[in-house]
């Protein structure tokens, strides 16, 4: 599915990445979304090198699930991924220059990570991979994960309020079922077109969140009674 075809000569990193994904947000789904998000970016972009922003892309969450499981919250599953793709790039006999930069990418993907993407393919992946968190498919994820963790559907509250009350001072959530998609949104989703590098996921960063905007809008509408 997507407009953009993935090379046949990847079918072993997407079988490996099959089985390793996470749940929801971050489940296979999500790779094949950054993949078709990334071909679109890099259109616009000059000296793409695709052979290290394929592989980057395909393996870039390989360690989410850690993260996920991991209940001490210490896992970082950008850098932890970065030293498994190496180990697994390796053992395909992939080139060591190629590896090096394909780690690079995978380590600076993070949304709070300590290393900002350097090169053309790092700020490829890093826009792609946040676009998947705004518009139809970021309200989508959402509600995956909402569910998932018990969170509400819709919290009406002002968001200095809720700061106080149930945000940490490293950014996390203290109760996950006094969390709602709506503040997600107005805490960090909505910041995210200032946070990107290229000028074509800016672009489409206020696309989405413009429909963002309707989504809340008419959900609270609805939810008071009000339409
Ligand atoms: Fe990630
Ligand atoms: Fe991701």
């Amino acid at each position: 599915m997507g407009k953009y075809y993935i090379d046949d000569r990847y079918n072993d990193l997407l079988n490996l990445v099959q089985d390793k994904m996470s749940y929801a947000a971050h489940d296979f789904d999500h790779v094949l979304r950054v993949y078709q998000l990334a071909m679109f970016l890099a259109e616009d972009e000059e000296s793409v090198d695709r052979d290290v922003l394929i592989p980057a892309v395909l393996l870039h969450d390989i360690a989410r699930r850690l993260e996920d499981e991991d209940p001490t919250g210490k896992t970082d599953h950008a850098l932890v991924g970065a030293v498994m793709v190496g180990k697994i790039l390796q053992e395909l006999g992939y080139d060591e220059q190629l590896i090096s930069k394909i780690k690079d990418c995978i380590a600076s993907h993070r949304f709070r990570s300590g290393s900002p993407p350097s090169s053309p393919e790092a700020k490829i992946l890093y826009d792609a991979d946040k676009l998947d968190v705004i518009g139809a498919v970021g309200i989508a994820r959402s509600y995956m994960l909402g569910g998932r963790h018990g969170e509400r559907m819709y919290l009406d509250i002002p968001l200095a309020e809720y700061m106080a009350k149930n945000v940490g001072e490293n950014g996390r959530i203290k109760d996950v079922a006094q969390h709602a998609a709506n503040l997600e949104f107005e805490l960090k989703l909505k910041h995210i077109p200032d946070k990107l590098f290229t000028a074509k996921a800016k672009a489409l960063a206020k696309q989405r969140l413009d429909f963002m905007y309707s989504f809340f809008e008419v959900l609270k509408q609805e939810i008071d009674g009000q339409r």
